[in-house]
């Protein structure tokens, strides 16, 4: 059955910050398109999503963010079931971590490909349907857009990347009417800490204790929601992400201090 309500597509909904995106939207009532590589991830988001809003659809698409034709059909899933696309939210990411001198170039590229490459093609697939709505398109960087941390260069750098996108989107589609909204948290609980530098999740894996506690992944969901409905250009979620961006822009001699001791811990 179809419905006119709004939609919204999410990618990197099969776990995390994307999947408590996609229950919100949900209970807001959007039918979701919820894309990522793992289905039976996704069947199990979009089962959560029915059972808390049955007038609207969750329908799942298996989408690779690296391949320009899996998003084409993401948006092509989009309109032939609903029509309309309202708003796009380009979620999916991953870490590459470690010491620059660890890395090499391959890293860099696999960490671009996904955070940023992958943004430009979910924007690129769909651009006209989001100037048909005069839609609302959310980029997620990160606190890591703002200040580059010590072994994690390659993510930081992919960040920063997808800010200055953002900053240039945010004046170029204004025309279409098209708001665009730089989301950046700080720490949020989500699986990320699980997957490894060639993106892979591994459940089993050790994650590094935290100086703060992670924001709860509902919370932030709803956060990002309120800034995206309200069209504003960009959002700081978590309290320390606000507070780190202080001081690193009206204390950078304590910022130097916090990054020297933490560089020294590496
Ligand atoms: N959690 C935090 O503390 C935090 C802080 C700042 C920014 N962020 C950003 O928030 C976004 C979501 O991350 P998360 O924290 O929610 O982590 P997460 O739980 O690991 O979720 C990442 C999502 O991205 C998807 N994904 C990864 N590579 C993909 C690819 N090549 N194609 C399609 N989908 C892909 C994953 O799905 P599949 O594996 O099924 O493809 C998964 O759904 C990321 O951009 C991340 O950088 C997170």
């Amino acid at each position: 059955m179809v419905n006119d309500n709004k939609v919204v597509l999410i990618t990197g909904a099969s776990s995390g910050i994307g999947a408590a995106l996609a229950r919100y939207y949900t209970s807001k009532g959007f039918n979701t398109v919820i894309a990522a590589r793992r289905s039976e991830r996704l069947q199990k988001i979009s089962a959560e999503c029915a059972s808390i809003n049955f007038s609207v659809r969750a329908v799942t698409v298996k989408c690779d963010v690296t391949k320009q034709e899996d998003l084409d059909n993401v948006v092509n899933v989009a309109r032939n079931n609903f029509g309309r696309l309202d708003t796009v939210i380009a979620n999916a990411g991953f870490g590459v971590v470690g010491k620059f001198e660890n890395l090499n170039l391959d890293d860099y590229k696999r960490q671009f490909e996904v955070n940023v490459w992958g943004v430009q093609n979910t924007v690129w697939a769909s651009l006209d349907e989001l100037k048909k709505t005069k839609g609302k398109l959310a980029i997620m960087g990160s606190g890591s857009s703002h200040f580059s941390l010590p072994g994690v260069s390659a993510y930081s750098m992919s960040k920063y990347s997808v800010r200055a996108l953002a900053e240039a989107l945010y004046f170029e589609l204004m025309r279409y009417g098209i708001s665009v909204t730089l989301i950046c948290p700080g720490l949020v609980e989500s699986e990320i800490r699980k997957v490894d530098n060639y993106g892979v999740y591994n459940p089993e894996a050790k994650e590094e204790s935290e100086l703060v506690s992670p924001m709860k992944t509902d919370k932030a969901a709803r956060q990002i929601y309120s800034a995206i409905e309200k069209r504003k250009r960009e959002v700081i979620i978590t309290f320390h992400c606000k507070l780190l961006m202080f001081v690193n822009k009206y204390l950078p001699s304590v910022m130097s201090l916090l990054m020297k001791s933490y560089a020294k811990k590496l």
